[in-house]
């Protein structure tokens, strides 16, 4: 093997937020993002559909020298992310590894909430998958967790609409049906990648509805904002710490500090959404899977 790259793969463009994360902390290795654009959103799809293509995706990545792929996808590592751990790679791929990100914001989510009820905002996909109830109730049993799916966000943010005044009405939609489920939420994860780039909407929102949820409550009126759990940071420390336990993966990625884009959709269209997730111009490579 001549390089040995770290794989990060998305349906579209929201793993970025996952690897602008891992970048910023670990900077100096090589990196191959990979969006299959083209068939994004995977939120809606069916198991194996979302299997099928995700495992042409991580066997691609394989192609190109990555020992290691990490799924910077929820919908995939709720769907997909299994199987592939424990039917693909024992049989065809002993020496990779495949990593997902709901474990990882499970185990840290859990120690950050102080009411210990925790609501998560995901595709339709993840939510019914109920991954995240599960590995959260699994590491943290006294949390009680509640999902909503916000079929929307991914579309307002694939077709760049998620800054636009359009855009309020469905994110205030999707917070009031969380909150209105359990108002004692103090935690709300971001289970999809590509929500960061609604932040600043989330954070005004939720601002707003605090506070006439607060004027309606008879009962607890101490409830602050509820807090953002952003994937980003919480991913890169857990794959940084995850390499200091297994050396043996660590030596065999290469630290050249570049970054290679593939899409499965027009290298054009990928260059010019993927400056708004990285603030800064990618150039992209056309591919396609089978
Ligand atoms: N960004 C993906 C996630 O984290 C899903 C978007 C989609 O394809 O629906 O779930």
């Amino acid at each position: 093997m001549t390089s040995g790259n770290i794989g990060i793969f998305d349906s579209g463009f929201g793993g970025l937020t996952i690897l602008d994360g891992i970048r910023q902390r670990m900077p100096e290795y090589d990196y191959i993002y990979l969006g299959d654009n083209a068939r994004a959103p995977y939120g809606t799809r069916s198991f194996d559909v979302v299997y099928e293509f995700t495992l042409q995706a991580v066997k691609k990545l394989f192609e190109m020298d990555c020992p290691l792929v990490i799924l910077g996808c929820n919908t995939a590592s709720a769907k997909a992310l299994r199987s592939i751990q424990q039917k693909y790679l024992p049989k065809y791929a002993p020496d990779r590894r495949v990593l997902g990100v709901i474990r990882p914001t499970a185990e840290v989510v859990g120690t950050i909430s102080r009411t210990k009820h925790i609501g998560v905002l995901a595709t339709e996909g993840t939510i019914k998958s109920e991954s995240y109830k599960l590995e959260i109730e699994k590491l943290h049993p006294d949390c009680t967790i509640v999902g909503q799916a916000c079929p929307m966000w991914v579309p307002l943010v694939e077709n760049n609409e998620f800054d636009k005044p359009g855009a309020d009405y469905f994110v205030k939609d999707s917070l009031q049906k969380l909150l209105n489920q359990d108002p004692l939420i103090d935690t709300i994860i971001l289970g999809c990648t590509h929500y960061p780039l609604l932040l600043p909407k989330i954070k005004q929102q939720l601002a707003q509805l605090s506070t006439v949820n607060c004027q309606l409550s008879t009962v607890n009126c101490q409830l602050s904002t509820p807090q953002i759990i952003p994937q980003g940071q919480y991913i890169a420390s857990s794959l940084e710490d995850y390499l200091r336990r297994h050396p043996e993966m660590d030596e065999r990625l290469t630290r050249g500090g570049t970054c290679q884009y593939l899409t499965t959709e027009s290298a054009s269209k990928f260059r010019e959404c993927a400056s708004l997730f990285l603030h800064e111009e990618v150039n992209a490579q056309h591919i396609t899977l089978s």
